[in-house]
């Protein structure tokens, strides 16, 4: 039987984290023949992933370099991913998300005329400002790609409002895929997270987007100081993104306050445990607010805005915006008011149940009629 030559191409954490159990599957099956071309746009913060689900590239662009541009890695990632295809010549190339290899990688790939995949498509906020780049490079995959792996019924609908061509499939989010291989009883590989006591209350922090460099960080840095030194019985844990913008900031706002931890980025597994042992979580990430619901844990946004509406709906991730106040105001509400709490520290799933690589591996073989149905879709379980 002829394999299906499917190229997974991606280059950041999150991608990393939400494509290596896809890598995984397709590998497992025998119609696919799996390969995986990675642009390192990050490195240390990709390979760490790499490690965790031991996946072995087929193809390392090694992209990275500081202080990177948009331009540089778009740039970058045409002129070498076109050589790539070239020789590799899969019959489709997948690529995930709303980063700047997502945009390039679904563009090299058009380029060569090889039909792409769009793992996590139809998110939106419709604000092409934010989150910048990203609103655009999913507007733009969307309108390149011919498979279109929404993760829920949502999402699905704003692509149909676009008219994109091709077909489109609600699979669920592969992140709640990786949760199987990440969440586990065993003691955390960075030793600093082995002393924090989880009996108290810990909240888990994470910060890093574009739109939010500058005065926007510079308010939610203030606010979680101004929330250490107003509750110093709580201890709030951050990894710190490697970003030097995000590292000047963070280091010039919080270090040095007794009850706040800054780490170098945990590997997936350690930070997924950290958000399944904390009391909440505090994040301006996309992936930390499909994951934390599904550990039953209250997030707070740090943005104006999210793709991401049905955690909201369900009640367990509220938008705090980035206003210093209003971060102070509703964190110490979550800490103190226990009605409020609980009202949100319910484990819900709209965003997967752990079979979403399985759907898309079901969705390409039916698309490139090696079998007869169509995977059913993902409806989220009351
Ligand atoms: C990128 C994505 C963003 C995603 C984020 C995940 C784009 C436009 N943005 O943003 O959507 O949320 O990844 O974390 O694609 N660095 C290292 N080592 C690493 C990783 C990063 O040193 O392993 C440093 C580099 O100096 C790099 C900087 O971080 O220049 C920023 O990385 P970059 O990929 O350009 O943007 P992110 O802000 O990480
Ligand atoms: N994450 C991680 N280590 C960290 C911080 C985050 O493994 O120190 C994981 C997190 O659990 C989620 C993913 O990285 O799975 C989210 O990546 P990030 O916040 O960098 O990007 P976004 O999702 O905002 O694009």
């Amino acid at each position: 039987m002829k394999k299906l030559r499917v190229m997974s191409v991606f280059g950041t954490r999150p991608e990393a984290i939400k494509m290596c159990p896809l890598a995984l599957e397709l590998n497992a099956r025998e119609e696919f023949e799996s390969l995986v071309c990675v642009t390192a746009q990050h490195r240390e913060m990709l390979d760490s992933v790499l490690d965790t689900f031991s996946v072995r590239p087929d193809y390392d662009l090694n992209i990275m370099e500081p202080q990177q541009t948009l331009a540089t890695i778009t740039g970058k990632i045409l002129r070498q991913l076109g050589d790539v295809l070239q020789d590799a010549k899969p019959d489709v190339v997948l690529v995930h998300g709303d980063t700047t290899t997502t945009f390039a990688g679904a563009l090299a790939a058009f380029y060569e005329k090889i039909p792409v995949g769009h793992v996590e498509a139809g998110l939106r906020t419709y604000d092409r400002w934010s989150p910048f780049p990203e609103e655009m490079n999913r507007c733009m995959v969307g309108r390149i790609a011919q498979y279109h792996f929404a993760p829920t019924a949502q999402n699905r609908a704003n692509l149909e409002r676009e008219a994109v061509s091709g077909s489109i499939f609600v699979t669920g989010n592969t992140v709640i895929d990786a949760m199987k291989y990440t969440v586990n009883d065993r003691p955390f590989a960075c030793e600093a997270l082995n002393g924090v006591d989880f009996g108290g209350k810990v909240i888990a922090m994470t910060c890093h987007r574009r739109e939010n460099y500058g005065e926007p960080m510079e308010n939610i840095f203030s606010a979680v100081a101004e929330l250490a030194r107003a509750f110093p019985d709580v201890r709030i844990v951050y990894p710190v993104h490697l970003s030097p913008v995000v590292q000047r900031a963070a280091r010039a706002h919080l270090e040095g306050i007794p009850n706040i931890l800054l780490t170098e980025p945990l590997d997936a597994m350690d930070m997924h445990k950290l958000m399944a042992r904390s009391y909440m979580v505090m994040t301006d990430s996309g992936g930390i607010q499909e994951e934390a619901p599904s550990l039953g844990k209250p997030v707070l946004v740090l943005r104006r805005e999210t793709e991401r509406p049905e955690a909201v709906s369900a009640g367990t991730v509220a938008l705090a915006g980035t206003e210093r106040a209003a971060i102070v105001r509703m964190a110490s509400e979550l800490l103190t008011d226990s009605a409020k709490y609980e009202a949100m520290a319910r484990a819900v799933n709209p965003y997967g149940d752990g079979s979403a690589c399985a759907r898309i591996a079901d969705a390409l073989t039916w698309g490139f009629g090696l079998s007869d149905a169509a995977p059913a879709d993902f409806v989220p379980q009351k």
